[in-house]
């Protein structure tokens, strides 16, 4: 009897007990949201383009005021990927302050949907901040490397920024399906899908299994990596210099061809299209924004293979200089801070993140448009250090 009792009662002390997992269990599913992480959303020529992470086969459509972006591929709306895409306006996000990402999970896709269980749509808001008119603050960083939290970290203690640019190599390679979701998950993190980002591949991009699928992960322009932005009073014109050596380098074992790539940018950077773009955004902050500080390797050529690698940088930098007179070259890849300007290059190259692989820290610099002047100041642990004096009197100069 005394066993019955003792056992009544641990059931009954149990009780309360389960219904309180059971209630925080319901709770906790119920806030896991359908969307993995914060929406990225980058400037792209006149558009944003808004990438979605889900963590369950989903429909996923944005809203802007009253239009609704579907995203289809010839008239079908995806739901096996885990990212979706979306292009919008603008002018229309800039203006309508917020947009709303709904989402609904669909576990099977059948010929025929009727007897397919159907689930209701879900409902998520997001603020978004256009670029000010005036004061525009732009935390760059790039050459992360797989060091996502360090990153996240540095761009914490940047403070608060109005434009985000991820500059390249965010991963060593493009080793598995995660890598190639990199630029996202760092854009939703450091932004909260709140600010414009502006995002480049990086020479470590065209690396590894994946390399091939990185147009459905990243910021193009019709399946091209280089583009315009054209955002508030900024005008960029972004380009990627592909690999770091000549493509017949043993390391790369023949799969690359950055040689027609980067003749490809030269006959864009060429075309007339191009040429009144640039004359129409005189009176704009200009910059030009490529991983690789191309200027810097006008006329050095180590081999004779890489002879024509440093002829197109010399081309590029050539148009750019007479054409479009840009203020600042941003760039990545040698891994440390400074500004260089030499009396060949467009203008002066900003090379503005840094890698320290011996403490795994890394850092980035914050960029100032403010009446008609660029500041750059570079960023160590959070501590706003100005550069060289030889470096300010590069950059601070009259648009
Ligand atoms: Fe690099």
């Amino acid at each position: 009897m005394n066993f019955l009792f003792s056992k009544v009662k641990r059931w009954l002390l149990l009780f309360p007990g389960m219904l309180f997992v059971c209630g925080a269990q319901s709770v906790k599913k119920e806030s896991i949201s359908l969307i993995e992480g914060s929406p990225a959303v980058f400037a792209v020529e006149e558009s944003y383009q808004i990438f979605i992470r889900v963590r369950k086969p989903s429909l996923v459509k944005i809203k802007v005021g009253r239009s609704v972006f579907c995203g289809h591929t010839n008239g079908v709306r995806p739901s096996g990927s885990k990212v979706h895409a979306f292009t919008v306006p603008g002018k229309l996000l800039d203006k309508a302050g917020q947009y709303e990402v709904i989402c609904q999970e669909l576990p099977e896709r059948r010929p025929y949907m009727r007897e397919v269980k159907r689930f209701p749509e879900k409902s998520f808001m997001y603020e978004f901040k256009a670029l000010p008119a005036e004061n525009i603050r732009i935390f760059h960083i790039a050459d992360i490397h797989n060091r996502i939290p360090q990153a996240t970290a540095a761009a914490a203690a940047a403070g608060k920024f109005d434009l985000l640019i991820l500059n390249g190599d965010l991963v060593e390679h493009m080793a598995s399906p995660n890598s190639l979701e990199t630029a996202l998950v760092l854009a939703g993190d450091m932004t909260g899908g709140k600010l414009p980002v502006i995002c480049t591949r990086g020479n470590h991009e065209l690396r590894g299994k994946f390399a091939e699928n990185i147009t459905q992960y990243m910021p193009n322009h019709q399946g091209k990596l280089y583009y315009q932005v054209k955002c508030g009073p900024l005008y960029a014109v972004i380009l990627d210099g592909g690999e770091d050596k000549s493509d017949s380098h043993p390391a790369y074992g023949n799969t690359i061809d950055c040689t027609s790539f980067r003749e490809e940018q030269l006959e864009y950077l060429r075309s007339s299209a191009l040429r009144e773009e640039f004359k129409a955004a005189q009176s704009k902050y200009k910059l030009v924004i490529c991983h690789i500080p191309f200027p810097r390797y006008i006329g050095k050529s180590r081999a004779d293979e890489e002879k024509r690698l440093f002829t197109v940088y010399g081309e590029w930098s050539k148009e750019l200089k007479t054409f479009l007179k840009p203020h600042l070259i941003v760039s990545g890849h040698v891994h440390r801070k400074l500004i260089q300007q030499e009396s060949d290059f467009p203008a002066p190259v900003l090379m503005g993140a840094a890698l320290d692989k011996k403490t795994d820290i890394v850092s980035g610099s914050m960029i100032t448009l403010a009446k008609g002047k660029i500041h750059v100041d570079f960023i160590d642990r959070g501590n706003f250090k100005s550069h060289s004096k030889k470096g300010t009197d590069a950059i601070r100069k009259e648009l």
